[in-house]
């Protein structure tokens, strides 16, 4: 027994104990205590439940330090070594038993310092800490997943590709619930495989997983399987999401496509000249040889008449020849001064006559005071047929398609040009990007959608400005200035709602 001096200055040494200290009974219930932040009042709170009144919890905590006194007998410090990987931190404390007789009679438990680690457990920690930035910052998504399924590794981007914050994933996600239609079957399968590197190994597998909201997201996946010994306890998987790449190779194959329809086009244009060149000469024959027959020879009633049709005929073969000609003429920037309103019957004078036109009523409203514009003539026939082709397209071969050509209102020095249709409009969403090279809405194989960038470029190379502008559901117009001569400068810029290229300077062409 101590001396009732020997249990005072004890009482006074533990009230000299500046942390906190609390004395709990094996069922969790407070007998004494001191110094503690989260007891509002001395009394009321013994005889209550530690973790209620610390911790406002139905159960006690899973890292309490007192809970591993009670199950280990044994002194313990808190937190536990799974804390410390979830990367949760929690107050240091210190527990032991007392004991009476065989049983515990109470717990007592201080928030302290732990004492200095060893060296080794030191280094432990600190390439612990290494080992988890390294995975937080990779760059592919990193989970891991133990034998349930449970997660017990997610990083930044996995965050980013699952959409699961990282407390979320630790605390609630199954490794299923991130692959369709049970594909974590057909993953596991081939982790255990010798298919893919090896059992136990799976590289650069290509699998579709299911971000949070249900969309689907191309992974490369390179996966292994963690052993202890010959036991399964984990899994592990990096995830590089293919979105970007796959993206890229679309541009790219789009490119080649490109590529290869415009060396196609190239020498169709070649071939086209070269059949209009040869046909020039027998029409010229065929003209010249008719005329002779209906001047020299005495005809029988009715030849006449059709060797003049013959005449007239030839002769439109002739017209149609001489714009071919005029439209694959190869010539590279030569700028001249050219009629636009030439240009643009050139262009409907070869577009007519095709199917998709049967059914569409053009109607022309050109100036013929417009006066000549310097240009690159083949630019400007590509600029029409392009435009003039789109809004046919738009309007499924069957509308109307007006063309009108002014002087500048307000611009003396430049030309307008308006072209019109009656087909479905452009939406407000595509509008902003119908002039982004590789944009269209028409099905794969249809669009390149590469016309209105390249419209887009020869009207910046003349100096000139285009805007689209349209009442989804009654036509989409295309506006056109471009400067008479070029300008060194030309500063003025389109606004508004529309899309719009702003001219370009000419100086130095
Ligand atoms: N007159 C028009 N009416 C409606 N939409 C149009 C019109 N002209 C162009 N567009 C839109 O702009 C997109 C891009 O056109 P373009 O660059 O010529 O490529 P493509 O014709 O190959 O699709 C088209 O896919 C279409 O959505
Ligand atoms: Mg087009």
């Amino acid at each position: 027994m101590r001396t009732g001096t020997e249990q005072e200055i004890l009482l006074k040494a533990i009230d000299a104990f500046r942390n906190k200290l609390i004395v709990v009974s094996p069922d969790y219930r407070i007998l004494a205590w001191r110094c503690h932040r989260n007891i509002p009042s001395d009394d009321d709170q013994v005889g209550q439940l530690c973790y209620r009144v610390l911790h406002a919890r139905s159960e006690p905590c899973g890292h309490c330090a007192v809970k591993t006194v009670l199950e280990t007998r044994r002194p313990a410090w808190s937190p536990r070594d799974e804390e410390l990987l979830s990367g949760e931190t929690v107050p240091c404390h210190y527990a032991y038993p007392v004991f009476s007789g065989d049983e515990i009679e109470a717990v007592v438990s201080m928030e302290m310092e732990p004492p200095a680690r060893s060296q080794i457990e030191e280094k432990l920690q600190r390439s612990n800490a290494f080992l988890r930035n390294l995975i937080t910052s990779a760059v592919d998504g990193v989970m891991a997943a133990d034998k349930k399924g449970k997660v017990i590794i997610y990083n930044d981007t996995a965050e980013q590709i699952f959409g699961y914050g990282v407390k979320e994933a630790l605390e609630t996600l199954d490794i299923r619930a991130i692959y369709p239609d049970g594909l974590e079957r057909e993953v596991m399968r081939q982790l255990r495989s010798e298919a893919h590197g090896g059992r136990g190994k799976l590289r650069s597998f290509l699998v579709d997983v299911l971000h949070r909201d249900g969309t689907r997201i191309p992974i490369n996946l390179n996966a292994a399987i963690v052993y202890e010994g010959d036991q399964e306890v984990a899994t592990i998987g990096f995830f590089h999401d293919m979105r970007e790449t796959l993206k890229m190779n679309k541009v790219l194959e789009k490119v080649q496509l490109q590529l290869m329809q415009s060396e196609k086009m190239a020498s169709l244009g070649k071939l086209a000249a070269g059949v209009a060149h040869q046909l020039n000469n027998p029409l010229g024959g065929v003209t010249l040889y008719t005329r002779l027959v209906l001047e020299d020879y005495e005809l029988p009633p009715g030849a006449r008449e059709d060797l003049g049709r013959v005449l007239r005929d030839t002769e439109r073969c002739r017209e149609t020849v001489k714009e071919l000609l005029e439209f694959t003429r190869q010539t590279r920037h030569l700028m001249q001064p050219h009629d636009l309103n030439q240009a643009i019957s050139r262009t409907l004078f070869l577009l007519k006559n095709q199917p998709l036109f049967q059914n569409i009523t053009i109607e022309t409203q050109l100036d013929g005071s417009l006066p000549p514009v310097h240009s690159d003539i083949q630019q400007i026939n590509h600029l029409f047929m392009n435009l003039v082709l789109n809004a046919a397209q738009a309007m499924g071969g069957c509308g109307r398609l007006a063309i009108q050509t002014s002087r500048a209102p307000g611009a003396a020095d430049r030309v307008h040009i308006e072209i019109s249709d009656s087909g479905p409009g452009i939406a407000a969403d595509v509008l902003p990007h119908i002039f982004e090279p590789f944009f269209t809405t028409k099905p794969e194989g249809e669009g390149t959608g590469l016309g209105l960038s390249l419209v887009y470029g020869i009207v910046e190379n003349h100096g000139g400005q285009i805007k689209a502008t349209s009442t989804p559901g009654e036509g989409a117009t295309f506006v056109i200035q471009l400067p008479i001569t070029p300008k060194a400068d030309d500063g003025e810029r389109n606004s508004g709602n529309d899309a719009s290229c702003s001219s370009a300077n000419l100086s130095g062409r």
